[in-house]
């Protein structure tokens, strides 16, 4: 444990690293590490693994940029992996800050970010898990070459759908490159030693926080923290209102947990009628620009960007993942630079990112669980929540608060949640699709050869380290065997094989059953006449890969027709069990999103119709372009190439939410759903027709300013400024990011055309957005 008092020097003049990088620790204002950070130090620049598990705050990257700087110095290559997008943003910008010193960082976290092969030349990487394990599987070789390997909040190992991922890159990399130093950094929690245990780490765990947290729960206008202090709220309407109208007036910036999305929104309209008063004048002036940007920021206004917009003007603002990107990182950065002064998010926010909030009330402890119902959020995730409270760059002290409404809930909430230890962490490799996914992954790579190989990958995992592995024996059989009859590998006698098929699903990172749903649908495809998209978007959302919405009562009739109408044009079989049936259901109405987008509803139709923000259909889109990608190469390698190419040119309707015939002018840079309909009313079809264009007769076009219009004729006549089509970067190497469950990225430029018209410094450019949105409606907030 970490001892403030003798232990390892801390004075940032006196460390063993560099001069070079001491200059640029004091010049970010760090002169001394904290204890804990020293005690991590030894471990870290003596090359041996770690797992360093302490509180929020406690300045975990630095220990992990110190490791990592000493060997890109050292010519080596780092890996830094990280669970959000949101996140890898903030931790690629951490590593900029030291990049003079003579390495490159780069970012991997979504379809066009445009690493791609490029990604190999990069000392440093922050990835998100998915796609660092889908990079692995491309080219073991750059895990080999790897010399170090961070992986920020390890504890999401136990998360459900998306832990298995990191487990096994963590096993992968230390199978294929033992020789790697590891560094994970975790939250606190009860079994950190048996996870440095599996790594052959060293363990350095403390409770040493250096902003001091004080933590308590709210009842009847008082809150009561566990240091024994009370404060007294006025008493308003609602206690979070109570604390943030007290907190915005004396100047604090606050953040409020909620459970639902539509609460974020309800509760910061509600807050922002108390709010605007306390604002100082110059913040509500700067808020009104920020507002102004968020209605027009984003290529069609929708009602959540109106609303969103009217908060912000007040001082507040709601943050959830069906929020735009845009609208995300106008939000952020607002409240970063202080003039938003409350944000109600749901736990979107709640993972390992910094931002000035002095206070955190969390307001739900509970959220809707679809198998279980109402049920208590873990303390695991709560004390993350609470620790976004009180971060060293931005206040000296914070509250971290907790709502009650009777004394017994009061006790409750601190026995639970402010005394109580979090929970054990387990591995999640045990699922079946975890398994399917993960051993055909180690066949295809190369890495499992025979049944000795299998069995050697199984003991390397925190599975085999957590359990008896004779657990997993039957499931195991079975994924093999599904995997087998599948075609995906082949067997004889002890030896395994990818097959052609089984190589190219690896590859092209989905659930193998998603794969052979989809191989079944192409081949039903292939009997017939015609396929219309209805039935190809439906195939799609019946993958496991596809997250489909919920089917709500009043939906039912609606879809139950639309399903009846097309029952014959259908690649899969509808069914009369009224379980799987609803099922089916949900998955026609997720498909029937798809189809609107592609006849070009407007966004804002779309999210009153089912329910969902702008940020869902961004991540329901690249989701769906992904599996017809996946559908498309499927149909090309079992011989079906009409109706890859059909499935391409259905994914560029997808991607850009056109109806066919504008395919053609989408293909120009900066040209999106909105400007090519408009182009399209004009008279212009195809690019070819700008060329006897002029200037002002395109600019005099709604949505297309002057700097556009020359872009437009200068890509047609002269070739400059290639098109879109021709930069898009190979999906293969791509594809891996959209099967991460809490966001997805991609260029606000490439699809929208926003009123923003494109200056030339952007080169009529598209800048990249990376803020973290969830995947499908569910995710974070049920
Ligand atoms: N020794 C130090 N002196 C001053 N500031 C520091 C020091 N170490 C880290 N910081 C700052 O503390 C802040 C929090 O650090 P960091 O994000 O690494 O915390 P963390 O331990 O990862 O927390 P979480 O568990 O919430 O992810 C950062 O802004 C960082 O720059
Ligand atoms: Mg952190």
């Amino acid at each position: 444990m970490a001892e403030s008092g003798g232990g390892p020097s801390r004075l940032v003049k006196d460390l063993d690293i560099p001069f070079r990088v001491k200059e640029d620790l004091l010049s970010q204002g760090i002169e001394e590490l904290y204890p804990p950070q020293a005690e991590a130090l030894e471990p870290v620049l003596s090359g041996r693994n770690l797992v360093l598990a302490i509180p929020t705050a406690s300045g975990k990257t630095l220990v992990a940029i110190l490791g990592v700087l000493k060997h890109v110095i050292a010519k080596g290559k780092a890996l830094y992996i990280v669970p959000l997008k949101a996140l890898a943003e903030e931790k690629y910008h951490d590593f900029k800050a030291f990049e003079h010193l003579g390495f490159s960082v780069g970012m991997s976290v979504g379809d066009f970010d445009d690493l791609g092969r490029e990604l190999e030349k990069r000392d440093v990487v922050v990835a998100t898990s998915e796609k660092a394990d889908s990079l692995s599987r491309h080219d073991l070789n750059w895990i080999e070459r790897l010399s170090v390997v961070v992986a920020d909040e390890v504890h999401l190992m136990h998360d459900p759908s998306r832990g298995p991922t990191l487990e096994v890159l963590l096993a992968r990399i230390r199978t294929i490159n033992p020789r790697c130093q590891l560094i994970a950094l975790s939250a606190t929690i009860q079994n950190s030693r048996e996870i440095a245990e599996w790594l052959e780490a060293d363990h350095v765990t403390s409770d040493f926080r250096p902003v001091v947290l004080q933590e308590g729960v709210f009842l009847d206008g008082e809150v009561m923290y566990t240091d024994n202090s009370r404060e007294s709220f006025p008493h308003l309407d609602d206690p979070v209102v109570s604390v943030v109208s007290a907190s915005t007036e004396s100047g604090e910036q606050s953040l409020v947990f909620v459970n639902t999305r539509r609460s974020t929104e309800s509760l910061a309209e509600r807050l922002s009628l108390y709010l605007r008063e306390s604002v100082p004048k110059d913040d509500l002036e700067a808020l009104k620009d920020v507002s102004e940007r968020v209605k027009r920021g984003d290529a069609e206004t929708t009602q959540v960007g109106d609303r969103l917009a009217n908060c912000i003007s007040s001082g507040v603002a709601f943050h959830h993942a069906g929020l735009s990107p845009t609208h995300r990182r106008a939000v952020e950065t607002a409240f970063k630079d202080r003039r938003i002064k409350c944000i109600v998010a749901t736990p979107t926010l709640a993972a390992g990112i910094n931002l000035p909030a002095k206070r955190v009330v969390v307001r739900d402890v509970r959220r809707y669980d679809s198998n279980y119902g109402n049920v208590p959020i873990p303390v695991l995730e709560i004390k993350q929540m609470l620790g976004r409270a009180g971060r060293p760059r931005y206040d000296t002290e914070g509250q971290a608060i907790l709502v009650a409404k009777t004394e017994n809930q009061r006790e409750e909430l601190l026995e639970r949640y402010l005394l109580g230890e979090p929970e054990h962490i387990y591995s999640k490799l045990g699922t079946e699709a975890a398994l399917r996914t993960h051993v055909l992954a180690s066949i295809a790579t190369g890495l499992v050869a025979n049944d000795e190989d299998l069995q050697r990958f199984v003991d390397s995992t925190f599975y085999a380290h957590q359990t008896e592995t004779w657990t997993l024996e039957d499931r195991m059989e079975r994924a093999l065997e599904f995997l087998e009859e599948e075609e995906l590998i082949t067997r004889d006698g002890k030896r395994l094989w990818p097959t052609k098929f089984g190589r190219r699903v690896s590859d092209l990172y989905i659930d193998p059953l998603s794969a052979v749903l989809l191989r079944e649908a192409v081949q039903r495809a292939g009997v017939r006449e015609e396929v219309t998209p209805l039935a190809w978007l439906t195939a799609l959302c019946t993958t496991p890969d596809m997250m489909t919405f919920f089917l709500r009562r009043s939906d039912y009739k609606d879809i139950a027709e639309l399903a009846e109408r097309n029952r014959d044009d259908f690649l899969v079989e509808d069914v009369d069990d009224e379980l799987e049936r609803e099922e089916f259901l949900a998955e026609v109405k997720t498909a029937s999103m798809f189809q609107d987008w592609i006849l070009e509803s407007s966004e804002d139709a779309i999210s009153v119709k089912f329910g969902i923000g702008p940020g869902d259909i961004r991540a329901k889109v690249d989701n769906g372009r992904w599996l017809l990608y996946a559908g498309s190469e499927i149909a090309r390698i079992t011989g079906y190439s009409e109706l890859g190419r059909q499935l391409r040119d259905l994914e560029r309707r997808v991607s850009y939410g056109v109806k066919e015939e504008l395919l053609p002018l989408v293909s120009l840079r900066g040209v999106g759903r909105r400007r090519a309909r408009s182009l399209w009313a004009k008279g212009f079809r195809k690019p070819g027709d700008l060329r006897d264009a002029t200037p002002d007769q395109l600019a005099s076009i709604p949505g297309i300013g002057r700097v556009l219009a020359e872009g437009m004729i200068a890509q047609v006549t002269e070739g400059r400024g290639r098109r879109k089509e021709e930069r898009t970067t190979t999906w293969e190497q791509e594809a891996g990011s959209n099967a991460e469950d809490h966001e997805t990225g991609r260029e606000e430029g490439s699809n929208d055309d926003g009123d923003d018209e494109p200056t030339k410094g952007e080169e009529l450019g598209l800048q990249m957005s990376l803020t973290s949105f969830t995947k499908g409606g569910g995710g974070d907030d049920g």
